[in-house]
């Protein structure tokens, strides 16, 4: 099995509670069949230690390679999707008070989409950007699989309460700009991760907060995984980001707006969630940056 090429192929799957599954499946084939975690930031409140270079990275399970230049062509349009939730213009979207048992269904369902686009935006990064090294790979197949837990644990709440996911509406705004930024990593690491999934960091503990007032323990305990792994989620993104700018011998910080600039990303709104966003990477320069 080649790792770039099973991430499309998860990444075209349409059922969401399959697509899941395949994810943490590829993960575990790409890492566990070794003995060897997959050498990344840690999501667990581990001490982070960067993510080593192709030379250093773990060895595969011979059953398993990864093919870093492969250039990949999908057989249809990705990423693979159920045919509901019905996609609408984000304005359209079901109001998400937490404090009816509607509002609080309609709000899980919300982020359980946040978390399927995040399974696909994962996979994304692994088929379709070449020639990075083998441990950028392993990093976003462990985010993929991460997303699917995530997916999964909101998935099954959904379901507790009656509901399940496809039943609500839902907008497209993160593969939106996945694909705006199809044609660079560069514009992925820096728009997607780091801006788009950094997001979440500042969101979820006012949303915590929220289904704690609503008396939703469960819930506040899955958005407790959710933001404890992307802290992570955003430090490979940051991680990545920088070892690209180095590279190509582009200053990270005066780069990122003009990226924004380009890409039509959307620009940073407080209140940030400083302490997290410090812990996932972000320069004391870059938080300076916020806090003014
Ligand atoms: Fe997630």
């Amino acid at each position: 099995m080649e790792l770039r090429t099973r991430a499309l192929q998860v990444l075209l799957i349409a059922d969401p509670q399959a697509k899941a599954a395949a994810a943490r499946e590829l993960h575990a084939a790409a890492t566990a069949m070794t003995g060897t975690p997959s050498a990344s930031p840690a999501a667990d409140g581990a001490p982070i230690t960067p993510s080593p270079d192709c030379g250093t990275s773990p060895a595969l399970a011979p059953e398993v390679w990864l093919d870093t230049s492969a250039i990949l062509v999908p057989e249809t349009e990705p990423p693979g999707r159920p045919a509901r939730p019905r996609l609408v213009a984000a304005l359209q979207v079901a109001s998400r008070s937490p404090y009816t048992p509607e509002g609080r269904a309609a709000l899980l369902h919300a982020i359980a989409h946040i978390e399927f686009n995040a399974i696909n935006l994962a996979l994304d990064a692994v088929w379709r950007f070449p020639d990075m090294p083998r441990a950028y790979y392993l990093d976003w197949l462990r985010v993929a699989a991460e997303e699917a837990l995530h997916f999964t644990l909101l998935d099954e709440h959904l379901r507790g309460l009656g509901r399940a996911y496809g039943d609500f509406d839902a907008h497209d705004g993160l593969w939106t700009m996945a694909m705006r930024t199809a044609g660079d990593v560069l514009a992925r690491m820096a728009l997607v991760p780091r801006t788009l999934e950094a997001r979440g960091l500042d969101a979820t503990p006012p949303l915590q907060a929220k289904f704690a007032k609503a008396g939703d323990a469960r819930a506040v305990e899955i958005l407790g995984v959710i933001l404890r792994d992307e802290v992570g989620h955003v430090r490979i993104g940051n991680h990545w980001y920088r070892h690209l700018c180095r590279e190509r011998g582009l200053d990270p910080v005066a780069l990122y707006p003009e990226l924004v600039e380009r890409h039509e990303a959307p620009k940073l709104r407080p209140p940030f969630n400083l302490e997290a966003r410090g812990a996932a990477g972000f320069s004391d320069e870059e938080l300076a940056y916020l806090r003014s």
